[in-house]
């Protein structure tokens, strides 16, 4: 771990709480903290004096943005509101032909099915793969291919189960069968590593709410040039043009940069905190987060494993494993089970069927021990 940076110090959380729920909302970091309590102070005394220097964060956030997913340009990168938002703007900018068909998981979480499902009213199919259960879910996906897809759409890491898909193997099929490949990263970013041009993915989008450690309402949406010609506009404004500030010309031109797909004012609140919880991942090293992460797995399914009547929902091959343990008791109520963890301060979710815990990189074995004993 990056000695520069003091855990204690980061995450000052409340220390009568376990907080592994990092796939729901997470705490922000103190340095987010920081920088939004400087940036409505500012606010509140200067007003937007300094629109200047916020302009410079957002150019930043985006360049931060391209590192963290090893995009080749931040032109490829737009920042809209949330994941569905960006779902929704590949889902009505594309022009669907009656019989078209989209593929997804069964496991999807609601943003990447209804989003697809809502397509109907044009004739488009929204099939899904079975995938809970078995070796290859990728395969599962290509077997719902036929001559009318146009578009296979999962989620990076699956939000119940935690099952992390291959998205190279899907990439590469996409493009050998000529199909745009949309990833719903949201449960991946933050946690694991990322490189979208090693998956050759078309679209990409994430919150920053989960294991990014900001605040919900800005979300990052990848596309490559390519990709983006596709898309037919929806919404327009005053900064979806080439020129942006320039008022006076009545011309204009959508801008090449994913940038068109922005059309009124930032959400600069959002800008400055996801800018800054980024810094920290940026920091200490996806590879070290990432590593961290999953040992905190690996060690929650060993000491899960030891309990007589717990099931573990979630996949156990390394290669499939993510920030996510999700586990049900066979013989005890899983609502009553939940609801004495609660009491007992450990912040998890029920999903999947079971009981979802998801700790980040900075949550102590010490923490895991304490909630598993809650269960024992
Ligand atoms: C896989 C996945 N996609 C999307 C979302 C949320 O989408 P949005 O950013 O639109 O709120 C969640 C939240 O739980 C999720 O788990």
């Amino acid at each position: 771990m990056n000695k520069l940076v003091n855990l204690n110090e980061e995450f000052p959380l409340d220390s009568s709480l376990i907080y592994l729920n990092h796939a729901a909302v997470s705490p922000l970091p103190k340095r987010t903290v920081e920088t939004l309590q400087l940036l409505i102070q500012e606010m509140m005394f200067q007003g937007a004096k300094n629109y200047p220097q916020w302009q410079l964060k957002e150019n930043l956030l985006r360049e931060q943005l391209r590192d963290l997913i090893h995009a080749p340009s931040s032109n490829d990168i737009a920042l809209l509101k949330n994941t569905s938002e960006a779902i929704s703007t590949v889902a009505y900018g594309l022009d669907w032909k009656k019989g078209e068909n989209v593929v997804i998981t069964d496991q999807e979480f609601p943003s990447n099915r209804i989003v697809w499902e809502s397509l109907e009213k044009y004739g488009v199919i929204t099939k899904k793969a079975l995938i809970s259960n078995i070796e290859e879910p990728e395969e599962a996906l290509f077997q719902l291919v036929d001559e009318k897809t146009r578009l296979i759409s999962v989620s990076a890491v699956q939000y119940a189960s935690g099952l992390k898909m291959d998205l190279n193997k899907i990439g590469l099929f996409c493009k050998k069968h000529q199909i745009l490949f949309c990833v719903d990263a949201i449960q991946h970013l933050g946690a694991l590593q990322f490189d979208v041009q090693a998956i050759q993915a078309d679209f990409v989008m994430a919150d920053g709410h989960k294991w990014l450690l900001a605040p919900e309402g800005l979300a990052l949406f990848y596309s490559t040039p390519q990709a983006r010609e596709k898309l037919e506009l929806k919404q327009y404004g005053w900064r979806s043009v080439e020129n942006v500030g320039n008022y006076d010309v009545l011309e204009w031109q959508l801008p090449d940069s994913a940038r068109k797909f922005e059309c009124g004012s930032p959400n600069m609140i959002g800008i400055h905190a996801l800018s800054s919880s980024l810094s920290l991942f940026l920091e200490i090293g996806l590879i070290e987060i990432e590593k961290k992460i999953l040992e905190n797995t690996h060690f929650l399914l060993n000491l899960l494993k030891q309990i007589p009547d717990i099931k573990i929902i979630s996949p156990q091959q390394r290669e499939r494993c993510s920030g996510i343990v999700t586990f049900k008791h066979d013989k005890k109520d899983n609502n009553l089970l939940f609801e004495q963890l609660k009491q007992h301060n450990i912040i998890c979710a029920q999903r999947g069927g079971g009981i979802r815990f998801s700790p980040h990189f900075y949550t102590s074995k010490l923490q895991l021990e304490q909630a598993v004993e809650i269960i024992k």
